[in-house]
């Protein structure tokens, strides 16, 4: 089946559907993007990404070139159009085309959107029940993470450390020796008293909408929770760590370094959280392309 793709007003075939050598998303990553989960044909808790969305182009005084109901359609119609039942559908907004400047472009210039949706949501069972190694790296990103750039040069660097070091996922450390996310997910630990540890929202992590969903799941459930920043010698001696995302879902984290956590396997309040968080996403997570 041929994929399809948004781009700034048409649909098109994946391989056709380009951008200008001018679009400032390519020349300056100046832009925000959006990956949003797909199950059943159904978006996963759109509200909370397109608000983020608009708040990331808020502060980056970008316009959002149409209604978030319009997008909604967009969204929908690339999911529909590329038949993805269980899958993503990724979202870019960016300043748009204008001779290569770094100033703003005049503002009767408008921004770009693309949009592309693809099958495949999460890892397998066998990533799921044998969890995953991060590695830790320093965090070499610039002091507005909490903005969904598409600026993503270092994420880049330390996932691909990461794969050549055979872990899943990378472990941000700042200049105090406190983790701050992963390169695309956020990070988690279980102390030895049984309290979920996650770090603050604030200018040094994105503002994960699997992380809030979670922390609401876990505070219905009665489980202890604490947002605090946790340092990588903490997280090796917890009880249990995970990662979150929209595509990572909530993942056990079982090797930090060379380091096993507790016994090296999937602990019992990341599956509950994972199993809390799959009822979430068919059940009252799962929403309506229009109601963004
Ligand atoms: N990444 N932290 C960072 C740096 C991220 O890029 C992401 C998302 C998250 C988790 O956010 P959420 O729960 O809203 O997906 C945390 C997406 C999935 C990506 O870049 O592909």
């Amino acid at each position: 089946m041929s994929r399809i793709a948004y781009v700034n007003g048409s649909y098109l075939p994946h391989a056709e559907a380009s951008v200008h050598v001018e679009d400032r998303g390519l020349q300056f990553s100046d832009g925000v993007y959006e990956v949003i989960a797909v199950l059943g044909g159904r978006p996963v808790d759109l509200t909370g990404h397109m608000t983020r969305l608009r708040r990331s182009l808020g502060e980056l005084r970008i316009a959002l070139p149409m209604s978030p109901r319009c997008l909604g359609v967009v969204l929908r119609e690339v999911t529909r159009r590329n038949k993805v039942r269980d899958g993503i559908v990724y979202v870019q907004v960016n300043r748009g085309v204008w001779r290569r400047d770094h100033p703003f472009p005049p503002e009767t210039v408008a921004p770009s959107l693309m949009v592309t949706a693809r099958h495949g949501l999460g890892p397998g069972p066998a990533v799921i029940e044998s969890g995953v190694r991060v590695v830790t790296v320093p965090d070499q990103r610039w002091a507005r993470r909490d903005i969904k750039s598409v600026s993503l040069l270092p994420n880049v660097m330390a996932k691909q450390a990461a794969r050549e070091a055979d872990a899943y996922e990378a472990w941000q450390v700042d200049d105090d020796g406190l983790v701050t996310e992963g390169t695309s997910t956020n990070a988690w630990i279980v102390t030895p008293d049984g309290t979920l540890v996650t770090r603050p929202l604030g200018a040094d992590i994105l503002a994960g909408i699997t992380r809030d969903t979670l922390l609401a799941l876990a505070r219905a459930d009665g489980i202890p929770v604490e947002e605090r920043a946790f340092t990588v010698a903490e997280a090796k001696a917890a009880r249990e760590a995970f990662l979150s995302s929209t595509t990572s879902l909530a993942l056990a984290v079982v090797a930090i370094d060379d380091a096993p956590v507790a016994n090296g396997a999937p602990g019992s309040i990341t599956t509950r959280l994972r199993t809390l968080y799959l009822d979430h996403m068919s059940g009252v997570g799962a929403g309506d392309w229009l109601a963004a």
